[in-house]
């Protein structure tokens, strides 16, 4: 069996695109492929943030990670700090790591750009960290956004490297996409993101979520109630996809186009489906949070069981590179 990794950071919201362009596919993934789903607080230091709410982040990340579907016993799920292979790893592979195209990655870029006040060697080094992520549990396969394309492709090269420098020892491991890899967020233009404020998270209550849906950007070329539409520009229609089946799907299509229905409409019927599917998750949440023990005991139960996949691929890696076994 094939083994998938992935990473989400502890946010501590999850929202409608880190939902639909992973963590769902990360729930369709669980039976065909072990899987290893991990909380990455270590990646989350390299931003300013406050220790003492660290935990309750993670802790709010897992449990909605459970509520979508990530189930325990079919999934390894934990926290990325429970393991320290990972930081080791990082280290021995920022040595095969080209410094040039760690300075080409898109993200490094964007976040000096966005805040010169904080820019720090993690987030220069943040896609290796990320490689390591991966390549602890031998992952061939990836689920995530768009977004993280480049440094999918980063961490081939490392692999590429590391195999010719000390001996094939790791597998290059390949994306995997969902239909939807770049959900857009509630200004129709720009990557949803909680940095960019325009998210729906899904812990929100429902008058908020109606709020920022009815206001949200449709089709610009809909100026009247009286134009037709083209619902492939409109990224409402977008979201009908996720949460609609195929014949309102194809109502709000015919209603779009022939100016039959008006944006509002069209946004009540999107609101039908997305309270049924959040309203699942997040009464499952409810329960997991009243449940403080048992959300203790999965994660715990995942770190032990990375932790010994990870320790033997540390073995491995230190053998190859003429280093001591740990504690020896
Ligand atoms: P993060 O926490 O920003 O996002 C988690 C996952 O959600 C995807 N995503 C989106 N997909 C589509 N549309 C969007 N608007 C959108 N917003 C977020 C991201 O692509 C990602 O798959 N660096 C990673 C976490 C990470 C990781 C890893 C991922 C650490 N180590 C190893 C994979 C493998 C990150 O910050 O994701």
């Amino acid at each position: 069996m094939e083994t998938v990794f992935s990473g989400i950071q502890p946010t501590g919201e999850l929202h409608l695109g880190n939902y639909l362009g992973a963590v769902r596919t990360w729930v369709t993934l669980q039976d065909q492929y072990r899987c290893f789903y991990c909380i990455v607080d270590y990646h989350a230091i390299t931003q300013p943030y406050e220790p003492a709410q660290m935990p309750a982040r993670a802790r709010a990340m897992a449990i909605d990670l459970l509520a979508c579907g990530i189930d325990p016993d079919r999934a390894t799920l934990f926290i990325q700090s429970a393991v320290p292979e990972h930081t080791e790893l990082a280290w021995v592979l920022s040595s095969v790591t080209p410094f040039g195209e760690l300075g080409r990655m898109t993200q490094f870029k964007d976040k000096s750009e966005h805040h010169p006040d904080n820019v720090n060697a993690g987030i220069f080094n943040y896609p290796v960290l990320q490689t390591a992520d991966i390549l602890l549990y031998g992952a061939t396969r990836v689920p995530v956004g768009e977004d993280q394309r480049q440094h999918l492709e980063l961490a081939r090269e490392i692999v590429r490297r590391f195999n010719a420098r000390f001996g094939d020892t790791f597998v290059e491991p390949q994306p995997l996409f969902s239909t939807t890899p770049k959900i857009l967020g509630l200004d129709g233009h720009a990557k949803m993101s909680k940095s960019l404020g325009n998210t729906i998270a899904l812990a929100e209550t429902e008058a908020a979520i109606w709020d920022k849906l009815r206001t949200a950007a449709t089709d610009p070329a809909r100026a009247k109630r009286s134009d037709p539409g083209t619902p492939e520009k409109c990224n409402i229609f977008t979201l009908h996809k996720f949460f609609s089946d195929a014949d309102r799907q194809a109502a709000v299509h015919a209603g779009c186009t022939t100016a039959g229905i008006g944006c509002i409409d069209c946004k009540k019927m999107l609101f039908e489906g997305v309270k049924a599917d959040l309203g699942r998750i997040a009464a499952r949440a409810e329960a997991l949070r009243a449940d403080p023990a048992r959300v203790d005991e999965i994660l715990a139960r995942g770190a032990a069981e990375a932790r010994k996949v990870a320790a033997s691929t540390m073995a491995r890696v230190r053998e190859r590179l003429g280093l001591r076994a740990a504690g020896a």
